[in-house]
């Protein structure tokens, strides 16, 4: 059955944290020592998918936009390339980031992954409370991490950080409405 952003338990201050090992040492940390904190500081939101003794994946959101200074004006033009003028004139676009994302190392590469990112694109498209057209990443420059979101409709958003350790990465949720009409 797919997974849905509203079947998630949201991190709060009573969340007790079951087991998590996604076999990377940062988001592991994150995810023990960090999410909570940035949840009570408003930063991130962090959704829990639990199995009965160990946490199953994990992802945190947080409000982002894609603006022109990062995109140059040419790829933003791009981008609004299906918004009707005048909207098009717009200097940035409101956005979901995928600020942290990880999957159980004994739950990956079985569709987990691709079905919370299926359910962010789908809460973002009907459930959301104020307009937000991409969703953004900033994915670890690795093939596996690149891959992973190229397979999930994912675009790089400009070629200047191709040697960089992470990569900044978009998906358009008119795509995802698209492609689900
Ligand atoms: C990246 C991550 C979130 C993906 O979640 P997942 O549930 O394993 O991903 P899915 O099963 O939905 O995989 C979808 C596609 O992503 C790519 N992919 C995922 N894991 C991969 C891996 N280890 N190696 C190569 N490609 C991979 C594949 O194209 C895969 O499709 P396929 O299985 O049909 O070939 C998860 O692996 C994770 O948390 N990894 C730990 C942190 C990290 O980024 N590690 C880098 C290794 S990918």
């Amino acid at each position: 059955m797919p997974v849905k952003i509203t079947q998630a338990r949201r991190l709060d201050r009573d969340t007790k944290l079951k087991p998590f090992d996604c076999n990377d040492p940062d988001l592991n940390d994150f995810f023990h020592n960090d999410a909570l904190n940035h949840s009570n500081e408003l930063l991130t939101v962090t959704y829990l998918f639990e199995g009965r003794k160990e946490t199953i994946a994990f992802i945190s959101l947080l409000n982002d936009k894609i603006s022109r200074e990062e995109t140059g004006r040419g790829k933003l033009r791009t981008l609004a390339k299906g918004i009707p003028h005048p909207k098009r004139t717009y200097r940035s676009f409101p956005a979901v980031k995928i600020g942290r994302m990880g999957v159980n190392i004994r739950y990956q590469r079985k569709g987990m992954g691709t079905e919370i990112l299926d359910a962010v694109k789908a809460s973002f498209t009907t459930a959301n409370k104020t307009g937000c057209r991409f969703v953004t990443v900033d994915a670890y420059n690795n093939p596996c991490t690149i891959g992973f979101y190229q397979k999930n409709g994912f675009n790089f958003l400009t070629e200047k950080d191709h040697k960089d350790d992470t990569r900044l990465m978009y998906f358009d949720l008119k795509r995802f409405i698209q492609d689900n009409s």
